[in-house]
C-alpha cells in the first residue's frame, strides 16, 4: 500500500512497490558510480602513491636518460590503476545489488519492521532510500538507513531531505531509539545531508580491511538518537 509522505518541489515521496524494481536498482547503480572517479583521485593523493609513481619516473629517467619512455610507462600505471579501482568498485556496486536490492519487497517487508521509500516525478522514480532494523537489535531498537540517492537532476530541491525526513517519522513511529547510517569520506553531500537533519558523526574508522587502509578509505557512522514521545 502506498504511504504518502509528502509533495513539494515537483516530487512526491511514497512507498515502494515491485515495479519500481528496475528503476531502483538502476538509480543505485548509477549513483554509486559518480564515487568511481573520485575513488581515483582520492589514491592518486595518497603519500605511498604519489611517492611510488614519482620514484619509478625518475628512476626510468635516470637509467634511460630519456624521458618518452618513463612518460609512457607513468602513463600505463595510471591507467592500470584507474581499471583496477573501477573494477573494484562496480564490484562492490554489484555486491551491493545481490543484497538487499536483489528483492527489494523481501528486503524491507513490513513483517521485517523495514522500509523502503521512492520519491517520484513526473511517473519516474528520482530518489530512493530503505530503513531496516539494524543485526542484533528488535524492531524498536536501532534503525539503519541505506541505500539513499537522488537522481543527479533532482538534487537540490530537498529530495534527500524529505527522504531522511521519511526515516526519522517511520522510527519515531516504530518506537525506535535510534537512527544510525554509514558514510564513505567521499560523499561530501550526504554528509552535509545528515548533519543538516540532525545527525551526530561518530569518529571515523578506515574500511576494516587490507585494501580500505591501503587506500586510507574512511568511514563514518552518522546517528540521530530519538527521545520517547519524539
Ligand atoms: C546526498 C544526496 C542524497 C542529497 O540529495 P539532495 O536531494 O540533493 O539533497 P537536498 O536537496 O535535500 O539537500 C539537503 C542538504 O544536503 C546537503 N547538500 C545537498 N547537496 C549538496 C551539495 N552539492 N554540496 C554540499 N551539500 C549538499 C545540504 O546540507 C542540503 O541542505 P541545504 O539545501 O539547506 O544546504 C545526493 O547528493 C546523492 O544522491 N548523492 C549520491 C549518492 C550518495 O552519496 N548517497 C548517500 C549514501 S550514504
Amino acid at each position: 500500500m502506498a504511504w504518502e509522505v509528502g509533495e513539494a518541489g515537483g516530487f512526491m515521496l511514497r512507498e515502494f512497490q515491485p515495479g519500481d524494481a528496475d528503476a531502483v536498482r538502476e538509480l543505485f547503480a548509477e549513483g554509486m558510480s559518480e564515487y568511481g572517479p573520485a575513488l581515483c583521485t582520492h589514491m592518486l593523493q595518497q603519500p605511498w602513491v604519489m611517492l611510488t609513481l614519482t620514484g619509478t619516473f625518475l628512476l626510468l629517467v635516470a637509467t634511460v636518460h630519456s624521458l618518452l619512455l618513463p612518460a609512457l610507462v607513468l602513463a600505463l600505471l595510471l591507467a592500470a590503476g584507474h581499471l583496477v579501482l573501477s573494477q573494484v568498485w562496480a564490484l562492490y556496486i554489484r555486491r551491493c545489488l545481490s543484497e538487499d536490492l536483489k528483492d527489494i519487497g523481501e528486503a524491507y517487508a513490513q513483517h521485517r519492521n523495514a522500509r523502503f521509500w521512492v520519491a517520484e516525478a513526473g511517473g519516474q522514480v528520482v530518489g530512493m532510500v530503505g530503513a531496516r532494523p539494524e543485526e542484533g537489535h528488535g524492531p524498536s531498537g536501532v534503525l539503519v538507513l541505506k541505500r539513499m540517492v537522488v537522481r543527479r537532476d533532482y538534487r537540490g530541491r530537498g529530495v534527500g531531505r524529505a527522504l531522511g525526513r521519511a526515516v526519522l517519522a517511520f522510527a519515531c513511529e516504530q518506537g525506535c531509539r535510534a537512527v544510525v547510517l554509514v558514510t564513505h569520506s567521499l560523499q561530501r553531500e550526504a554528509r552535509n545531508l545528515y548533519l543538516s537533519l540532525g545527525f551526530c558523526p561518530e569518529a571515523a574508522q578506515p574500511l576494516p580491511t587490507f585494501y580500505g587502509r591501503l587506500a586510507d578509505f574512511m568511514l563514518t557512522r552518522y546517528r540521530y538518537d530519538l527521545a520517547p514521545g519524539d
